[in-house]
């Protein structure tokens, strides 16, 4: 790796782990560590724990883990080169002159500028000539020039090279135009061809101005499929963008309303709901919903009214959730979708529904209601029990807000819903807490023996001895002075294990730190993920200087066990092996 490690070890000295995490995540403090939720996958209650002595993470639910650049890594979908970067901006540090590798930003830039212009020549398309179905079909669907031009909108003629002709006479090459998606190679004739063709052009703009993919629909109905999206590329990654953010995030309000479709999206600006965005068809993630979050104290979910449109709502609801903002579903039951609604019934009507919106639990209780025929004493029973549950994770004042409120409606006493709410998040309340030592016990003390380590299950004492003696050289450097001539590398019986001490072994040699963020740079996401746990083990232990010496005395035990094959044996390695059995 081309950063120097001194530089690396100066960055995790200036910057505090928790605090850039916790300008990520909302960390509270539990005995010397800190606990927040985990922002790599969903959860309710925290197992994600930063440890500022180790400057290390790790997720009791998810396994994530590692040290503050690999979480930037993850967080901000950045290369190692670009984490460091990032984390020197925010330490005040200015990265080392020359020495590190900067080609794939490099290549980033380039795909951003080509698909500047391609959104620039899509949309003069709409002016001319070729792009007449193009300008048609806006007007069509009613699409003023206004916001045309405020979203960038263009059009794709219908030709196999326009927009390849017009990128390569700028300067850019065809391997460029197959990275950005821009353009595609036959695998036939090896010749590259336009990607998007005969298609309204919807650029994807994130929240500092890049263009950073398009999203094309067709023209002509007989086109499949209907939307044709950039797939994955070094500036965009499916899943990742929301189309309008970038115009949303400016409306003047904390509120941003999410569509499913683009169409939806600008049809609500164009009726002068400035703060509506979109999702591009695909699952919202959690990398969308925390976008989302970091402009909005509320967010309305406005998907379409169809079976699709509510299960994406529904898988919606909870991602939502873990950002701690105001959730609404917005009942979309008057037309198709946003873009049918208001241009059927026009801007009032929509915004009384904006204004109608239901919370969460308002729109599950709602969606169970209708489940059931609440007319019978039976069907007020099954629904009073589902209900329950979804009241069981509310807060004490919701919970007493829908009791009453359900009491009413159905005339049954409020004491009965309590006490059936009582039962229920009893139940809930156990079952989490299962869930959960379960996991954090599972995830710490069996999950070594994961595919980066393959020899570990046939060598379990030794690999146990081995990771013991890496926690404890971790946290104890100093003691490696006194146990060094006792063991080498090549006693180690996994080759994990043994990558890992030789360059735990180099750091202290070479007077370095000896936390995970000095192992990055040389093993992946997932080998730093297994050291990092393996580092977490000090936690547990005594960390004496005895306990080093026993896992080494583990260590070469095991390794003198498996010395079997006696014929391939000099005398003396037999008489080793042999003198050391009869000892055991
Ligand atoms: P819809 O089919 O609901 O499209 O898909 P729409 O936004 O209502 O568009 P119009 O009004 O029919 O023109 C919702 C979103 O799903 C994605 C697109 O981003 C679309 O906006 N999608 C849909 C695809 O990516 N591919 C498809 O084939 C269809
Ligand atoms: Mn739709």
């Amino acid at each position: 790796m081309a950063i120097p490690r001194q530089f690396i070890e100066e960055l995790h000295e200036k910057l505090d782990i928790e605090d850039v995490i916790s300008s990520y995540v909302t960390l509270k403090r539990a005995g010397r560590n800190v606990k927040g939720l985990c922002p790599f996958h969903n959860e309710k209650t925290p197992s994600f724990t930063v440890y500022p002595d180790t400057r290390s993470f790790y997720c009791f639910g998810c396994g994530a883990s590692g040290d503050v650049i690999s979480f930037l890594m993850r967080m901000d979908n950045l290369d190692y080169v670009e984490a460091v970067k990032q984390a020197a901006d925010m330490a005040g540090m200015a990265m080392p002159e020359d020495g590190y590798d900067d080609s794939m930003a490099k290549r980033r830039l380039r795909i951003l500028s080509a698909n500047r212009e391609a959104a620039k020549f899509y949309n003069s398309m709409l002016y001319v000539e070729k792009g007449k179905k193009g300008r048609e079909y806006l007007g069509n669907r009613g699409l003023s020039k206004e916001i045309i031009t405020k979203f960038g909108l263009g059009y794709a003629p219908d030709e196999w090279q326009a927009l390849c002709d017009h990128l390569k006479s700028l300067g850019y090459n065809e391997q460029e135009l197959v990275t950005a998606n821009l353009a595609r190679r036959s695998q036939k004739t090896g010749r590259v061809y336009d990607n998007f063709r005969n298609r309204i052009m919807f650029p994807i703009i994130d929240v500092r101005g890049n263009v950073i993919a398009f999203s094309g629909r067709r023209v002509n109905d007989e086109d499949n499929p209907k939307y044709v999206n950039t797939s994955d590329t070094l500036v965009f990654k499916k899943g990742d963008g929301v189309f309008g953010l970038n115009l949303a995030k400016n409306s003047g309000t904390k509120q941003l309303i999410l569509a499913e479709g683009q169409m939806d999206a600008i049809a609500m600006h164009e009726f002068g709901f400035n703060n509506a965005v979109a999702t591009l068809g695909t699952a919202l993630t959690k990398e969308q919903a925390r976008l989302l979050a970091s402009y909005a104290d509320e967010i309305l979910i406005c998907y379409d009214n169809d079976e699709a449109g509510k299960k994406a709502t529904e898988r919606a609801l909870p991602i939502l959730r873990e950002t701690g903002r105001k959730i609404k579903v917005v009942n979309m039951s008057s037309g198709k979708d946003a873009d049918e609604i208001l241009r059927t019934y026009g801007k009032e009507r929509f915004n009384d529904l904006i204004n109608a919106s239901a919370n969460e639990t308002e729109y599950k209780l709602s969606k169970k209601m209708e489940k059931y025929n609440l007319l019978t004493d039976d069907g007020k029973l099954k629904f009073l029990m589902e209900a329950a549950e979804i009241l069981a994770e509310c807060s004490p004042v919701e919970r007493d807000i829908y009791t009453s409120r359900l009491s009413e409606e159905l005339k049954v006493k409020k004491e009965s819903i309590e006490t059936q709410i009582k039962i229920a998040a009893s139940k809930l309340h156990k079952k989490q807490k299962a869930e959960q030592t379960k996991s954090e016990s599972k995830q710490m003390f069996n999950s070594f023996d994961d595919k980066n380590n393959p020899e570990r299950k046939k060598n379990i004492r030794a690999a146990k001895a081995e990771e013991i003696l890496i926690a404890s050289l971790m946290r104890n450097p100093d003691y490696y002075k006194k146990v060094k001539d006792s063991f080498t590398p090549d006693d180690f019986a996994t080759d994990f294990n043994r990558r890992v001490i030789k360059h735990l072994i180099s750091l202290i040699e070479g007077g370095n730190s000896t936390d995970v963020g000095m192992f990055v740079p040389d093993f992946d996401s997932d080998e730093i993920s297994t050291i990092t746990k393996i580092s977490l083990l000090a936690e547990n232990l005594a960390n004496t200087l005895k306990e080093c010496t026993d896992c080494i005395e583990t260590i070469k035990k095991e390794k003198s066990k498996n010395i079997g094959d006696v014929g391939k044996m000099s005398d003396e390695e037999f008489l080793i092996a042999f003198n050391k059995k009869r000892n055991e």
